[in-house]
C-alpha cells in the first residue's frame, strides 16, 4: 500500500459483514483497527449498569461526555470504559436490545465522534461503523459502504447464534434485523446511509475473503490513480 491511503471508513448495516472485512484489511494493510460500534455498545453497557434510563436522553448524553472509552488489544473486542474492562458483556441480549435507542441521541453521538476523530487523528485506521464516511471522517482516503440483503445478513446472524450453542428463530433474527435496519436508517441524526464518494460493496453472493480482496484491489487502483495523479501535476 501507498503512503497516500491511510485513513479508511467502512459502513453499511447490521452483519453485512463489515466487522470481519474491516479487521482483516486493517491486517493485511497494517493498520489500526476501530469498530465504533462498540463505543454505542459500552455506553449501553454503563447506562444499564449505572441505572440510567435509556429514555433520559439528557442522562445518556451526560454518562458519554463523561465516560472515557479506551481500547484493549487491537480486534475492538474489549475497552475500558471509565476504567471498568468490558468485553463479552457488550453482546448480550439486553446490550443489543438497547443500542440504537442510545445511538439515536444527538449528545450521546456528539461525545462519541470526538473520541473517534481524536483515536484516528494520527492515521493509519480502518474505522467501522454507520456514519464514518459522512460524519465522523468524510476526508477519509478511501470511503466502502458495505451492504447485503436484509434475508443474507439474518441467515449469517442466524448461523452465528447457533454457532454459539443457541437456537434462534430465524424469522424473529430477520425481523430484529430490519427493526435495526430501521432505526439506523430512519434516526434524524447521522442516518445510516452510503457518502456520496463512497465505494457500494454488496456482499450477497461473496465470502468475507473475496470481499477483502475486493477492497484490497479498490486500495491498489486509488493508490495507482493518486500517484498518477502526483507525478502528472509534477511535470507541470
Ligand atoms: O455495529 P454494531 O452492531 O456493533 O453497532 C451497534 C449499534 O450502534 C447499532 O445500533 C448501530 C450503532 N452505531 C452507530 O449508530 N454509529 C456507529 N458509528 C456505529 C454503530
Amino acid at each position: 500500500m501507498g503512503e497516500s491511503t491511510q485513513v479508511i471508513a467502512i459502513d453499511g448495516p447490521v452483519a453485512a459483514g463489515k466487522t470481519t472485512v474491516g479487521r482483516e484489511l486493517a491486517r493485511r494493510l497494517g493498520l489500526n483497527y476501530l469498530d465504533t460500534g462498540v463505543m454505542y455498545r459500552a455506553i449501553t453497557w454503563l447506562a444499564l449498569r449505572r441505572k440510567v434510563s435509556i429514555a433520559d436522553e439528557a442522562g445518556l448524553g451526560q454518562l458519554a461526555q463523561e465516560s472515557t472509552i479506551r481500547l484493549v488489544g487491537q480486534d475492538s473486542s474489549t475497552v475500558l470504559v471509565s476504567g471498568e474492562r468490558v468485553g463479552p458483556e457488550l453482546w448480550e441480549p439486553k446490550v443489543v436490545r438497547n443500542v440504537s435507542r442510545v445511538a439515536r441521541v444527538p449528545e450521546v453521538r456528539r461525545a462519541l465522534v470526538e473520541q473517534q476523530r481524536a483515536l484516528a487523528a494520527e492515521g493509519r485506521m480502518v474505522m467501522v461503523g454507520r456514519d464514518i464516511g459522512t460524519v465522523v471522517l468524510p476526508d477519509a482516503d478511501l470511503k466502502l459502504f458495505i451492504t447485503a440483503s436484509a434475508e443474507v445478513r439474518a441467515r449469517r446472524r442466524w448461523q452465528e447464534l447457533r454457532d454459539q450453542g443457541q437456537d434462534p428463530d430465524f424469522d424473529q433474527v430477520l425481523e430484529e434485523t430490519r427493526e435495526r435496519d430501521r432505526i439506523d436508517s430512519q434516526r434524524a441524526d447521522s442516518p445510516l446511509i452510503p457518502a456520496e464518494d463512497a465505494v457500494l460493496v454488496e456482499t450477497d453472493d461473496l465470502s468475507a475473503e473475496q470481499v477483502t480482496d475486493l477492497i484490497i484491489q479498490q486500495v491498489r487502483e486509488q493508490v495507482q490513480k493518486q500517484t498518477q495523479l502526483n507525478s502528472g501535476s509534477g511535470q507541470n
